[in-house]
């Protein structure tokens, strides 16, 4: 069979800085990584050396046939006090847009994947109202610069994992970050040492993947706005959007209304913030699926993916589906992935993914491209480089990079604008 894909369709891949640069030391993930007791798996340290390596990736990547690259601008490079601009890391990211057009590869640019400057959680963080300018801000600064290149942005990545965690953490009255399990999060007096580093109290001190109540929210869907009214009045014809992680929510006989309520919280509450936007970010992993006493857990013999998410890439297709019926705007996939050591899996879930996307657009819905998480084996936060993600392995001794068959067949579903099967 041949699944051919509309001829302007994006295809790439996603990093995040924090993940793939190294280095990011004016980060608030810095801080937390190398405070004691830190429940962090590894340190980032020089990541995959990308901030050095971005050229050769790209060329790589350009390489495979790949025409798209999603990554993030982090934040605390560009303005490491607050109020001063770095021009050089303003150049920095000059200069990889550049390269890109170089290797003819649209650039999809993310403002902000999770992390924050140091500086901002001194200030209260995700939960001062001051922070939705402060973004802008930050953004009305790049796109000054670099925004008349830059033809889609993400202003924040997942601003709804922060609810998605207090599902899952629902009676622990703090929220762990990304991957973390309650107990590694109480790791005696090391959320105590991150506060007082920042300068701040433990109950200011809260990352933006923390901010889960219903004011840092508010704040969050503020700060896209605003930033969402600077970029158009730089440059109007940039696409903006917003990105959701999104699982495909089903249900069992009664579990109907604890599934309405889940995909409310996950997407419902964001709607109305994306409806004006350009297209919307769609970012899946698995599904999640409800009975009446909440989530359903996954049956003996389950195939899981290295995080542990049921292996399922058909939820992507679904995903599209349920956003589609209450959004008529563009959907860009800017995340789908699986980590696992079995690169034959990954071949599959892509293709899979890729057959359901292919329905989808048969059926009318208009998606802009599909970009797989991730280019390398990278930093998974609080699990550190154990999840492989990555089409592209990278050997961290000596940042030595090596493609997996899954690079290549992504690649050549690129070139061939279709999937082969
Ligand atoms: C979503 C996040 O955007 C990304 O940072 C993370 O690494 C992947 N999911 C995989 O968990």
């Amino acid at each position: 069979m041949k699944y051919v894909f509309p001829e302007t369709f994006l295809w790439g891949t996603a990093t995040s800085a924090y993940q793939v640069e190294g280095n990011n030391d004016k980060s608030d993930m810095w801080v937390e990584e190398y405070s004691e007791g830190s429940p962090y798996k590894d340190y980032s340290g020089n990541a995959v050396d990308h901030y050095h390596l971005y050229k050769q990736d790209i060329e790589l990547m350009a390489k495979l046939g790949l025409k798209t690259y999603r990554f993030s601008i982090e934040w605390s490079r560009i303005e490491p006090e607050q109020g001063v601009y770095s021009e050089e890391e303003i150049n920095h990211y000059r200069d990889v847009i550049k390269v890109c057009y170089e290797n003819n590869i649209i650039p999809v640019v993310t403002m902000m994947h999770f992390t924050s400057p140091q500086w901002l959680m001194k200030i209260g963080g995700w939960k001062n109202p001051m922070t939705a300018d402060l973004f802008a801000n930050y953004c009305e600064v790049v796109f000054k610069e670099l925004g008349r290149d830059i033809p889609y942005v993400l202003t924040m990545n997942e601003v709804n994992l922060p609810v998605m965690l207090k599902e899952l953490f629902i009676n622990m009255n703090f929220m762990p970050p990304v991957g973390m399990d309650a107990k590694s999060w109480t790791a005696p007096g090391w959320r105590e040492s991150v506060a007082q580093k920042c300068g701040t109290t433990i109950d200011q001190y809260f990352t933006f993947h923390m901010a889960s109540d219903e004011a840092s929210l508010e704040i969050v869907k503020d700060a896209h706005v605003k930033a969402r009214e600077v970029i158009k009045k730089i440059n109007p014809t940039t696409k903006v959007g917003l990105s959701l992680a999104l699982p495909e929510i089903q249900y069992v006989e009664g579990g109907e209304e604890q599934a309405a309520k889940v995909w409310h919280d996950y997407f419902g509450q964001f709607k109305s913030v994306i409806a004006d936007d350009d297209f919307i970010g769609v970012q899946n992993y698995t599904r999640e699926i409800y009975g009446p006493d909440g989530q359903v857990p996954l049956a003996t013999g389950t195939e899981v993916t290295a995080m542990g998410y049921e292996f399922y890439p058909e939820a992507l297709a679904g995903t599209i589906r349920n956003v589609a019926k209450e959004l008529d705007i563009p959907v860009l996939v800017t995340e789908h992935g699986i980590a696992t050591n079995d690169d034959r899996r990954r071949v599959e879930f892509i293709q899979r993914g890729l057959k359901g996307v292919h329905s989808c657009i048969e059926d009318g819905i208009e998606i802009l491209g599909y970009l797989y998480w991730s280019t390398f084996d990278n930093y998974e936060w609080t699990f550190g480089y154990g999840p492989k993600f990555g089409i592209i392995g990278v050997n961290r001794e000596t940042q030595e990079r090596l493609v997996k068959e899954s690079g290549r067949v992504l690649g050549e579903i690129s070139k061939n604008n279709a999937v082969l099967t």
